[in-house]
């Protein structure tokens, strides 16, 4: 793998004499090291509990110290191949080495710091541990060896010869598997075989494939594990286990964490997971932590009905959850541009009425309407005011409001309306059928309304309409007997499930 450089050039590179070999207070110093840091694991006992602020500060920089070490360990065999035709690079080889070896042990101090400071614990935590520790030690064994490797005076048959390209090998090998622990421990474990095609998958990473749990028809499997999976495992799974909790598994789950259960069946607002999820973002206890992207409107409501209805990991079904699994969630499309209409978006954001909010600052990602703060003054004609802007809004928050009925007409020309809350409000259902036109209504909230089952027949038809919530409605699907039994079969009327 390394090619080594014929012996005649000694005159060249000074470097390459048997002074150089390091000396016995070098070798016995370099052992001190290495058995100190081999002792460390064992020293540092990490508990799953956060420690003082200032680890934490500190060891937060340690994600931007890694890639210091691991840029200049790929650089050494570079410069060791190229050298042997460009002399002058492989004498440098030595000297990013060293630089190498320092911010190894940079990085391991803030590795540390990080770990013991946030409370992570957990199988993929202690093996990037220890992958750092052992990498370590075998850059400074690379370091000793290196220079009986380039000295003239042994023979090159000498056993000192191979050893020093076999450890840079060794090297290589360790920062890569490494480096991998500790993406999986920033990104969660599955980030690289998220998106990997199946038949690849079930080649390079067959545990993946498998279902997460045992009733893959239950409203846990189907909902409750996916959400917390996606934004919960990569740091509450069995990689990483912040707060002694892990959300893995059903029985995991259920355990709760260090201060207990998260969950109380049947009780939402006792559960410490809801608690959690629903802080306001910037909230130093909001989960997911970190600034992660808070869990979806849907995903909480269904977590807060699961847990209401008994947390169960069979039932299949939930009352006043209506998922339709035949709804295609559509990829949204862009709408229209409002720059023009810019500076009346502003006017309203500052005045006291209802918001107009830019989902992001492309024009096309839409806007959303908000009567949350105004929401008891915020009626039929308030709507009406609202029609200039119809085509540019994605999502009306009208829960609560004084809205009613008459309200359906002016909400059929929000043609790119996705999400429309009307929870709590006075609406009946009547004229809902008009709602039928809105290609694209994926979330609608009626729940706590007067709504009939006939009139959410009325919008049956609609292709897109994935998520409807009947809570408390005379709609509200009557709980099916065995909610909290295994049930095997599943119905074929998406609207009933
Ligand atoms: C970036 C890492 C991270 C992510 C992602 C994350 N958490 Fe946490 N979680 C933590 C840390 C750190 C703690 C411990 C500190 C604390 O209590 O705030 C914690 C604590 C908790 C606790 C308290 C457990 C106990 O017994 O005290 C709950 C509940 C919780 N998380 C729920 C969640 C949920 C639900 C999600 C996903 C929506 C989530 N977390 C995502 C890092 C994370």
């Amino acid at each position: 793998m390394v090619v080594k450089l014929p012996i005649a050039s000694t005159d060249m590179l000074p470097s390459q004499t048997p002074s150089k070999n390091p000396t016995w207070t070098l070798r016995i110093s370099s052992l001190s090291i290495g058995l100190a840091l081999l002792s460390l694991p064992f020293l540092i006992k990490l508990d799953g509990r956060p420690h003082a602020d200032w680890q934490q500060f500190l060891g937060r920089f340690h994600p931007l110290a890694v890639h210091l070490p691991i840029g200049l360990l790929l650089l050494v065999p570079l410069l060791e191949i190229v050298g042997a035709f460009r002399p002058v690079l492989r004498e440098t080889a030595e000297f990013v080495m060293g630089v190498a070896f320092a911010c190894c042990l940079v990085a391991l101090t803030l590795g540390y710091l990080l770990a013991y400071g946030s409370g992570d614990s957990g199988t993929a935590v202690s093996r990037h541990m220890w992958g750092s520790t052992v990498l370590t030690i075998s850059v400074l064994v690379c370091l000793l060896l290196r220079p009986l490797w380039s000295s003239a005076s042994i023979p090159r048959t000498h056993v000192a010869e191979r050893l020093y390209p076999l450890s840079l090998i060794c090297v290589l090998l360790v920062l890569f598997w490494t480096a991998h622990q500790g993406g999986s421990l920033a990104r969660g474990s599955n980030y690289l075989t998220q998106y990997m095609p199946q038949p690849m998958k079930r080649w390079i990473a067959p545990g993946t494939v498998r279902s997460a749990a045992q009733n893959p028809d239950s409203f846990y499997a189907k909902h409750i594990h996916p959400a917390l999976d996606g934004n919960c495992v990569v740091c509450h799974g069995e990689g990483k286990v912040m707060a002694g909790l892990r959300m893995d598994s059903y029985e995991l789950l259920m355990k709760g964490g260090k201060d207990g259960a998260v969950i109380v069946p049947g009780h939402p607002e006792k559960s410490l997971l809801i608690e959690r999820v629903t802080l306001p973002t910037g909230h130093k206890l909001f989960m997911p932590a970190e600034g992660r992207p808070p869990l979806k409107p849907e995903e909480i409501a269904w977590i807060k009905a699961w847990i209401e209805q008994g947390a169960s990991p069979t039932a299949t079904q939930l009352k006043g959850v209506l998922i339709r699994e035949d709804a295609k969630e559509l990829p949204p499309e862009p709408v229209g541009d409002y720059s023009s209409l810019m500076p009346e978006i502003k006017q309203i954001e500052a005045g006291q009425g209802a918001k107009l909010l830019q989902v992001s600052r492309k024009p096309s990602d839409g806007l959303i309407l908000s009567a949350v703060d105004v929401a008891s003054s915020f009626g039929d004609t308030q709507l009406a005011q609202f029609q200039k802007f119809a085509p540019f809004i994605v999502e009306a928050e009208l829960g609560r409001t004084a809205i009613t009925d008459a309200s359906f007409e002016t909400l059929s020309r929000f043609t790119h309306l996705r999400a429309l809350h009307l929870e709590g409000t006075s609406v009946t259902g009547n004229g809902l059928s008009k709602l039928a036109s809105l290609r694209e209504l994926n979330y609608l909230n009626l729940s706590g309304t007067k709504v009939t089952s006939t009139s959410v027949h009325s919008i049956d038809t609609m292709k897109s309409l994935r998520h409807i919530y009947l809570f408390n409605t005379p709609a509200q699907p009557a709980p099916p007997a065995d909610a909290l039994q295994p049930i095997a079969k599943k119905t074929d009327d998406p609207i009933a499930q």
